[in-house]
């Protein structure tokens, strides 16, 4: 079942042409429930500027237990209202290794002191990439002090991509660090391992997953440690299709993934957002494909 929904005509007063299904979710969109938490880290492929596209697919069931088994930098998870229970996932061991001294109370006090002071330099920035810490604390902070310097929070082979006005400024570095704390530290389970353990993970709850996997044409593996090749595509669609559980998927807009969902709900959202890095405030369509197998 294929839907068009030009997503940008919901959200913009600009004169464009009106489709009639979207009456169905406008109505929907209007009735926020959101937390508008802002994630902590910066993310390639990040949800931030498409989240308030995928919120009728989360306000509009019930629901008790969250899952995310792509969780990067969680823009859904921080976006929407907090579940009962959550199960939040990535197969990157340093990442998660950052969310769970983000999610302790203790060190994440000692790393909103220890960040809040720091003065970046290209010079600092490549000691630090350089720099092997062994403990869980000293391999957070330097994983978050990076992330936020790096050229797009690129974390795999980072370069530096900090500016001295138009990024976040260290001294509200803290502030980010203690509402994603306030917002992980109940009810959240951190995992760090393969997507299919969290899919096939049985559950006395209702659950429902947002999956946002790497994509399928589009190219990102210089983006992430571990990206996707096309077995893992088909897994994914295998154990999607056999899952009880509720699922909402994010994917490029590709004829591949059409094909291979052809089974289940896809819509089509395309979106307008600006990008800014450094000098430049570039104009963009986003383009992607939300898959689930529940009606809205
Ligand atoms: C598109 S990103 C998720 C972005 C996230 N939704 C956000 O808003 O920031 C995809 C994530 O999948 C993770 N990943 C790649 N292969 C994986 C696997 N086999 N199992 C679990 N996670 C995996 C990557 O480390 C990456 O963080």
């Amino acid at each position: 079942m294929n839907q068009q929904l030009r997503l940008f005509d919901i959200y913009d007063d600009s004169p464009k042409s009106t489709n009639i299904k979207l009456d169905t979710l406008r109505g929907i969109s209007r009735a926020k429930r959101v937390d508008n938490v802002r994630p902590f880290l910066r993310y390639p492929g990040s949800k931030y500027n498409a989240a308030k596209f995928i919120e009728p697919f989360w306000a509009n069931i019930e629901f008790d237990e969250y899952r995310e088994p792509f969780l990067g930098g969680g823009a859904i998870f921080f976006k929407m209202p907090k579940s009962n229970y959550s199960i939040l996932n990535d197969i990157d061991e340093e990442l998660i290794n950052c969310y769970r001294v983000v999610q302790d109370p203790v060190m994440v006090q000692r790393l909103k002191s220890d960040v809040s002071s720091v003065m970046p330099t290209r010079e600092w920035f490549e000691t630090l990439k350089h720099s092997k810490p062994v403990d869980e604390y000293a391999r957070a902070l330097r994983y978050f002090m990076i992330n936020r310097t790096a050229y797009s929070g690129i974390m795999n082979l980072p370069n530096w991509g900090f500016h001295p006005i138009k990024s976040v400024q260290p001294d509200k570095w803290p502030d980010r660090l203690q509402s994603a704390h306030d917002k992980l530290v109940d009810n959240v389970e951190l995992t760090n391992t393969h997507f299919r353990d969290i899919i096939t993970h049985k559950s006395s709850r209702r659950v429902w997953m947002f999956v946002d996997p790497p994509y399928y044409a589009a190219d990102q593996k210089r983006a992430y440690k571990m990206s996707f090749n096309v077995e893992d595509h088909l897994e994914l669609n295998e154990l999607l299709k056999n899952t009880k559980h509720m699922f909402c998927l994010t994917y490029d807009n590709c004829p591949q993934i059409k094909e291979l969902y052809s089974w289940a709900n896809i819509y089509e959202l395309e979106w307008m957002y600006h990008t800014a890095n450094s000098n430049v405030t570039t104009r963009k369509i986003g383009k992607e494909l939300i898959i689930t197998n529940y009606d809205l």
